[in-house]
């Protein structure tokens, strides 16, 4: 059973090389699918990339890594997603890294849902770097990734899945808690960046007992963000 990738920039090559590590078979969907062909041949021979549409297509499970403002078009393209297992990893970021565009009330992910008629939509992938999702190994331990969907069984896919690439699945429950996983990734980002904790990053950095895996896994969704913005 292979996953698709919608998107293979920073998160999508990411978890595409993570599992085709672990023997997974990975579709990539994407707009000009010859522009990704040498950095996805560059993955092995259990990956391959093809239009959006064909993508979707191809696999029950299939993982949004694109920008926010691609979502809606990509998740409205389908007339019906036929119990596909629709995993969101993106973040409803605000232009200049200046806030969110959806919360409090709703979330990325719900208004996606919405749109994606049919999808069984899980929210995941979403709170941590995309360093992290190539290698999720840290001295103290492994990085938490937080799930929720509401659909018991496509949200114990995205969990199976986390936890094939190293990663500490944590059941969220219900999608509405993506209210609070995508504030969350913007927690990282608002710490790093904004409250200036980039210096205080290199002292942990460099003492001698490591600093936490989730004090990590924040460091590297920052500058992943850094190079976004
Ligand atoms: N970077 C991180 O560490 C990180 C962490 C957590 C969450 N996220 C979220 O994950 C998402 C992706 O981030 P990223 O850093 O991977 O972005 P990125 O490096 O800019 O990659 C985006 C990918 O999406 C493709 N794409 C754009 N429009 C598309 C469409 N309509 N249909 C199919 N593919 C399309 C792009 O193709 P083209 O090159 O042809 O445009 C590119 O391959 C964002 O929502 C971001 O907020 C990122």
């Amino acid at each position: 059973m292979s996953i698709s990738i919608i998107g293979a920039g920073n998160v999508g090559l990411a978890l595409g090389q993570a599992f085709t590590q672990r023997g997974e078979t990975v579709v990539y969907g994407v707009p000009e699918p010859a522009k990704y062909a040498d950095a996805v041949a560059a993955l092995g021979d259990k990956v391959r990339v093809t239009t959006t549409q064909e993508a979707i297509a191809a696999s029950d499970t299939v993982i949004l890594a694109v920008p926010y403002a691609a979502v809606s078009a990509i998740a409205q393209s389908v007339p019906d997603w036929q119990g596909k297992v629709l995993i969101d990893a993106t973040n409803p970021l605000a232009p200049g890294l200046s806030g969110l565009l959806a919360g409090t009330t709703t979330s990325g992910a719900e208004e996606l849902s919405k749109l994606a008629r049919g999808a069984r939509v899980v929210k995941a992938f979403n709170t941590t770097g995309a360093e992290n999702r190539a290698d999720s190994r840290y001295p103290q331990g492994m990085p938490m990734m937080p799930v929720c969907g509401d659909d018991a069984q496509a949200r114990q896919r995205a969990m199976t899945l986390a936890t094939l690439i190293g990663f500490e699945a944590v059941d969220m429950g219900p999608l509405m808690a993506a209210r609070y996983l995508e504030p969350f990734a913007m927690t990282c980002i608002h710490l790093a960046i904004k409250q200036g904790q980039g210096r205080l990053a290199n002292q942990k950095a460099n003492q001698k007992a490591p600093p936490s895996a989730s004090f990590y896994a924040c460091l590297t969704f920052v500058l992943d963000i850094r190079m976004l913005s």
